[in-house]
């Protein structure tokens, strides 16, 4: 920490740009792939209905607190802790989850990587039309071809992985915020042109919102409860510092509470329009709904594959994913690139190299495991199905509840009350309410019935 922060550390050019940088991070493959699979999974619109729920009493305060923190403290998620622990006189030991936050980022830039690759992939499968007319089995072949073959997924993986990290060594002005100001209107647009595409199916578009927006609790489980919650942290990037290391790029005058709706807003019409463009197609070629995680890669190409201008439209959605889940990339790296720049004195151009590195050496482990390495399993789990399950079920739920009880609780009121200063004040109140008490139940409830299982 010799040089003066001042000169390391950047900020965005106004507060559009971190709600755009923001939004990135949070629109990624769980919004386009997962939100769309695990909805058709646990039947559909009272599931929507809970999802939104969970966000409201548990996504939001948490965000708002991350932002919080990153601000008051102005550093990497390690530091800023480490200081506001100072301030508010408490062991310093709260550093430590800023280190948790640290490495849930590369642990799951190591596979998110991975499964960017394989839709950078299909990007080029779609365009040349190799899905026209293509049968559940011939769409079965054409992934297991990709996935199977370790040197083709590599050189994927590698790929996103160096795209990746150049725009984190850019900086923040000069590669996030670029990046995500051509990313994001780029990916509204063709989401847009997704959704009019399907509105072609006539009847099955209808049949595709009713199962979005259709509530029949019927099919609700316990257990989708706890999906929806799980699936809140990870859509809105929680519980692992990059929310909080965009937060320290943040001019103080911006409006906390504000910037959290718009982004919270903004990742919940995307998973919807998602789900808008998706459903229908999967509808209008008989195809399963709850094909779960294959639903994009298996299912989606057979649905392209037979409809008019598919090979263009599946490239285009594939496309999307790319785009999604860059935005989203940049984001879990930036934590362990600005704890470099800011307390080892390497430039921000090497601390995106190092980081990149670890991360994509780390992705060798899920790379095979999906062809040489299917085998090596631990209780039953491939290297990859046991990074989904450290990462998405424990170190995120673990680090969102940390963050709420460091900020509603070990902070003092005065403190937030500032950094946030939400008017009126009855709001500020529901959201000290909600960190202190809501936010808390809700994720030790999650993570008990994911150790329970
Ligand atoms: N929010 C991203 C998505 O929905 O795909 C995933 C993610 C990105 C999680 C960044 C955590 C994170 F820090």
């Amino acid at each position: 920490m010799a040089r003066p922060l001042q000169s390391i550390h950047g900020q965005w050019s106004s507060r559009w740009a971190f709600v755009l940088a923001a939004t990135g991070s949070a629109v990624g493959l769980g919004n386009i792939w997962k939100f769309p699979y695990i909805t058709g999974e646990n039947g559909g619109g009272a599931f929507v209905l809970v999802y939104l729920a969970c966000l409201v009493l548990i996504g939001l305060p948490v965000m708002m607190a991350e932002i919080l923190v990153g601000r008051r403290g102005r550093q990497n998620p390690v530091n800023s802790l480490h200081s506001l622990a100072i301030e508010e006189k408490t062991t310093q030991d709260w550093q430590y989850l800023g280190w948790l936050g640290l490495t849930a980022g590369i642990l799951i830039m190591s596979y998110y990587s991975v499964f960017a690759g394989q839709a950078l992939a299909y990007v080029f499968r779609n365009f040349s039309g190799v899905f026209e007319g293509v049968t559940a089995d011939g769409a079965t072949s054409i992934y297991n071809a990709l996935v199977s073959d370790p040197e083709r997924l590599l050189a994927w993986h590698t790929i996103f992985v160096i795209i990746t990290s150049i725009v984190v060594a850019r900086g923040v002005q000069g590669g996030l915020e670029k990046a995500v100001k051509f990313l994001m209107p780029a990916l509204l647009a063709i989401l847009f042109l997704l959704v009019g595409y399907a509105a072609n199916t006539g009847i099955y578009f209808q049949q595709g919102i009713d199962f979005l927006f259709h509530a029949d609790f019927s099919k609700l489980s316990g257990d989708s409860v706890l999906t929806a919650m799980g699936h809140a942290f990870f859509t809105l990037s929680l519980g692992m510092g990059a929310i909080m290391v965009y937060g320290s790029y943040l001019p103080k005058s911006a409006s906390i509470l504000k910037m959290t709706f718009a982004i919270a807003f903004a990742d919940t019409a995307v998973a919807l329009l998602a789900g808008m463009a998706i459903f229908p197609l999967v509808f209008a070629n008989g195809l399963d709904i709850d094909a779960g995680p294959g639903l994009i890669f298996h299912t989606l190409p057979i649905a392209f594959g037979h409809m008019q201008g598919g090979a263009f439209f599946g490239g285009l959605f594939f496309l999307l994913l790319v785009f999604a889940a860059w935005s989203s990339a940049i984001s879990l790296i930036e934590p362990a690139v600005a704890w470099l720049v800011e307390n080892k004195e390497v430039s921000r151009r090497r601390a995106s190299v190092i980081t990149g590195l670890v991360t994509w050496s780390l992705g060798l482990l899920t790379v095979f495991s999906f062809n040489i390495a299917s085998e090596w399993t631990v209780f039953g789990n491939t290297f990859f199905d046991l990074l989904d399950y450290l990462t998405a079920n424990i170190m995120l739920p673990l680090g969102g509840l940390l963050i709420a009880i460091f900020v509603g609780r070990i902070m003092s009121q005065d403190s937030s009350e500032k950094e946030l200063n939400i008017k009126p004040q009855y709001l500020y109140s529901t959201w000290r309410f909600l960190i202190r008490y809501i936010a808390p139940a809700g994720i030790i409830i999650v993570f008990l019935n994911m150790l329970w299982n």
